[in-house]
């Protein structure tokens, strides 16, 4: 059986990503510091699959305890990463912490797979380091060309990896996420922010109550309905996507990058409109001035993966709204009690 080290297990995408491994007859072991998640998430993930994982509460800049973490659990077969702070607007007004954690995170995690001889790992990696592509749908090769400090960490931790991997004959899959939604269909794991900086769990909590209205950034775009067009992928097809690429690395030790999208876009209105049709929720929406860095458009191609990992999306916007809005209705707090 082989065992996987899940950076940042507990998140949005790691817990679906556990989920998924345990389902799959993987053993887990999850390090995260909790900062930006819950415990209850591993507790929920354990239950869906009725199976135990090993839980580390650490941040992976202690370079030591990820160390003895490696050697504790012994045979770590491969690392998937997804520990980071990701906040955008975040990024802008605290770079250093960005930086701090996410490319400090990365080289701590990396001396630790070097020092355990453990030499594959699965990276998220995200559509922002396109900024805005010269073409849609953006192929795997269009230029790296960041527009924030979260996106340049990202672009720099591609690079790093990139470069560790060819020094070292590693295989590394950097997988560029497009716009991650939706929620595991038992509804008891999901996104739980503190305040949502993305639209769907925005348009959540307002469906919910918990907020008053959706403010839609621009609608001014040369879009169809003037408003960005965004391509949306369900987390469970994301978490999939990280078990073919485990495949991959045990066949294939070299660098790959994929983009994880479905390739068909909704804007924000339609977005809108149809979580009013599945919740049966009026959701106030207005509009407003456009977001500084956004792009009208992105979407993926996503034939690379289709093609060498085996790889596609199952789920269309109807599965990725409910399953966002019977996440959010049977948990109004979240995780919390
Ligand atoms: P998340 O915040 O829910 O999950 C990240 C997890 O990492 C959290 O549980 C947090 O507690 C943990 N973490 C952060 N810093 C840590 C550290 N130093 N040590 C240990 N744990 C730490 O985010 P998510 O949406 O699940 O995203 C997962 C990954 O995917 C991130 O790397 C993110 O940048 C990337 N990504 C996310 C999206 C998105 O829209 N959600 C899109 C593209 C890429
Ligand atoms: C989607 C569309 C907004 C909120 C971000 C990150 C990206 C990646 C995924 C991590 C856009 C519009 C949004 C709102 C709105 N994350 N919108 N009102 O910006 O495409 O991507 O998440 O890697 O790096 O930048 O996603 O969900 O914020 O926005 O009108 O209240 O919804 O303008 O067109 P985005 P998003």
């Amino acid at each position: 059986m082989s065992k996987i080290l899940v950076t940042g297990g507990a998140g949005y995408i790691g817990s679906h990503t556990c989920l998924a491994l345990l389902e799959a007859n993987y053993e887990v072991v999850v390090v995260d510091d909790l900062s930006n998640s819950s415990y209850e998430a591993i507790t929920r993930v354990e239950k869906l699959s009725k199976k135990k994982l090993s839980f580390h509460k650490e941040s992976i800049l202690n370079k030591e305890a990820l160390d003895q973490i490696f050697q504790k659990e012994k045979n770590v077969d491969a690392v998937i990463h997804f520990a980071a702070k990701k906040a955008v607007g975040e990024s802008c007004e605290k770079p250093l912490l960005y930086y701090q954690n996410n490319i400090s995170g990365t080289l701590q995690l990396l001396e630790s797979m070097k020092a355990s001889n453990v030499t594959d790992i699965v990276f998220s990696s995200s559509a922002t380091v396109y900024g805005e592509p010269d073409e849609v749908p953006v192929k795997e090769d269009a230029d790296v060309r960041p527009t924030n400090p979260y996106g340049q960490t990202k672009a720099m931790m591609e690079q790093i990896l990139k470069d560790t991997g060819a020094a070292y004959g590693w295989g590394i899959a950097l997988l560029r996420y497009f716009n991650p939604v939706g929620a595991h269909i038992s509804g008891d794991i999901g996104e739980d922010p503190e305040y949502p900086n993305n639209l769907l769990p925005f348009v959540s909590q307002v469906a919910a109550g918990i907020r008053k209205k959706v403010t839609i950034f621009g609608e001014d775009y040369p879009t169809p309905d003037g408003t960005g067009v965004r391509d949306y992928i369900h987390v469970i097809d994301l978490a999939h996507a990280h078990v073919k690429a485990l495949i991959k690395l045990k066949q294939d030790k070299s660098t790959h990058t994929y983009n994880i999208g479905t390739g068909r876009g909704y804007s924000v209105k339609e977005m809108v409109e149809t979580f009013r049709k599945i919740s049966q929720k009026e959701i106030p929406a207005v509009c407003g001035s456009r977001r500084e860095g956004d792009v009208p458009i992105l979407l993926a191609d996503a034939t690379l993966a289709n093609k060498e990992l085996g790889w596609q999306a199952e789920f269309g916007l109807e599965e990725m709204i409910s399953t966002a809005w019977k996440w959010q209705s049977q948990n109004p707090k979240g995780y919390k009690a």
